[in-house]
């Protein structure tokens, strides 16, 4: 499939664009500074919080699973049976104690925070996938 450009402009932080890869949703989430921080508050409640497994390009194993750490880029489809997880800003506390913002899948209960780290006691057994991507300019992000 082709590579789908997205303009990411006009996003501002905390939101999510929503876009379509070779058939697959893509989330790209503009992540505030405080989610960014947050990240490291719950690193033992995760399956694979270093990216050890090969869910994520070389260049975004790291500890934002990103280029820019700002940029969240990850397919949204749940490493379990692949269902949409769907974003829960400022609401994922309900889900799991402490964590603000997160992923979660409707179909089976699958939680994923906000570098698409999957926790651990849910179905789905990986990270979410962070596809092939880059930055060709600013504002603008380039799937594939
Ligand atoms: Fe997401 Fe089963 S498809 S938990």
């Amino acid at each position: 499939g082709a590579p789908v450009e997205i303009n990411v402009g006009k996003l501002q932080p905390g939101q999510l664009i929503r876009a379509e890869w070779r058939g697959k949703p893509v989330y790209v989430i503009r992540r505030t500074e405080e989610t960014l921080n947050a990240l490291a508050n719950h690193e033992d409640q995760l399956r694979d919080p270093q990216s050890a497994e090969p869910q994520q390009p070389e260049y975004a194993a790291n500890a934002y699973r990103s280029i820019k750490p700002e940029y969240m880029v990850a397919l949204g489809v749940c490493t379990h049976l692949g269902c949409a997880p769907t974003y829960h800003q400022g609401t994922f506390e309900e889900q799991v104690e402490g964590v603000k913002d997160g992923f979660f899948c409707p179909c089976h209960g699958s939680k994923f925070d906000m570098a698409g780290r999957v926790f651990q006691g849910v179905p789905a057994p990986t990270n979410l996938v962070v596809p092939e991507h880059s930055f060709p300019t600013e504002t603008t992000v380039l799937i594939g």
